[in-house]
């Protein structure tokens, strides 16, 4: 028998494989491929205060060894959350996860409110690549003040765990990682996708109607690892490793890196059952490798080069 878990403070994780927000729907759209009860947890699509259009079509393109989306956080809102979600995800047996989006950081404040009398969400992850509209549209993940803002400001008002999710598309992630730990973030997430684009040559136009987009999958896994073993080296809380993990070689390289779960994103496209598949890998790894307790392998390199 292998111990797969981890914590966030007092919250306890079954094993360390989670779903990407925005690549597993709401988790009830994968009942059908898999039993979402298995995995550590799951990361909800993002959500906002009001109902979101998302942005005008094309909005996804694929690229060598990725893809681009623009979605634009297409949500119907917290208040239908609440009414007609919540209530399809209250018996999975893992923990549910919310990944909040705002334009002004009142949206991140109402929302946490909001969150904290849902009891079956135990945390919330902040997706501080929105744009700040104060900020003239700069994301508050890309700049250290609103960074630090939004996570004092969410974490004033929410009681759940507070998970931070990083942007990759700043000079040094790792001062990101230590202003949110100091205001109170209980873990940090990353990475969010790069920010890339492409054109389509045939019809000279850009691929994707808001020309710019966010680049996911196996392209990004590098420059992700790169980022959390930094960041693992850089704070004390708990980091969670996301970017182009689609195979259990790929999720243990991050939790080798000092990661202490992973989140699957693109893979769930391409493979539906690619996390329970992952996981099921991690597990096989461990024991073949004679370790009794995944913690034996969290941040191996820093500790073992
Ligand atoms: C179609 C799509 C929608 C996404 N929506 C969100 C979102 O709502 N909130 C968020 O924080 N991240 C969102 N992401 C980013 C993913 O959660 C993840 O951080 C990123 O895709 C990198 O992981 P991957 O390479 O495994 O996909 C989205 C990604 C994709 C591809």
């Amino acid at each position: 028998m292998v111990n797969l878990g981890f914590s966030i403070g007092d919250l306890h994780f079954k094993n360390p494989v989670l779903t990407a927000s925005g690549t597993f729907g709401n988790g009830s759209e994968f009942d059908d491929f898999l039993d979402v009860s298995r995995l550590g947890g799951i990361v909800l699509k993002g959500t906002t205060l009001e109902p979101r259009e998302g942005n005008h079509y094309p909005r996804m393109a694929e690229t060598p060894s990725g893809m681009l989306n623009s979605v634009g956080l297409q949500n119907k809102g917290i208040d239908y959350f609440e009414k007609s979600i919540y209530p399809r995800i209250i018996n999975y047996e893992t923990n549910v996860i919310m990944n909040i989006n705002g334009s002004y950081i009142e949206d991140y404040i109402a929302l946490a409110e909001r969150i904290n009398k849902l009891e079956k969400i135990q945390a919330i992850e902040l997706n501080i690549s929105c744009p700040n509209v104060k900020m003239g549209g700069m994301a508050f993940g890309t700049n250290l003040q609103s960074a630090m803002e939004v996570t004092r400001e969410v974490r004033s008002v929410y009681s759940g765990k507070l998970i931070v999710k990083l942007s990759p598309n700043v000079t040094n992630i790792v001062d990101f990682a230590r202003v949110v730990e100091d205001e109170g973030a209980d873990c940090v997430s990353l990475i969010n996708t790069l920010l890339g684009m492409a054109i389509d040559v045939g019809n000279m136009k850009p691929s994707l109607s808001t020309v710019t987009g966010g680049l996911s999958g196996p392209a990004i896994k590098p420059v992700a690892l790169r980022m959390v073993w930094q960041v693992a080296n850089a704070v004390k809380i708990p980091v969670i490793g996301i970017g182009g993990i689609m195979s259990a070689s790929d999720a243990l390289e991050f939790l080798l890196a000092g990661a202490c779960a992973v989140q699957i994103g693109t893979a769930s496209f391409i493979d539906p059952q690619a996390s329970v598949k992952i996981l099921d890998g991690i597990e096989n790894f461990l024991v073949k490798n004679g370790f009794s307790d995944i913690k034996e392998i969290v941040g191996y390199i820093n500790r073992n080069n």
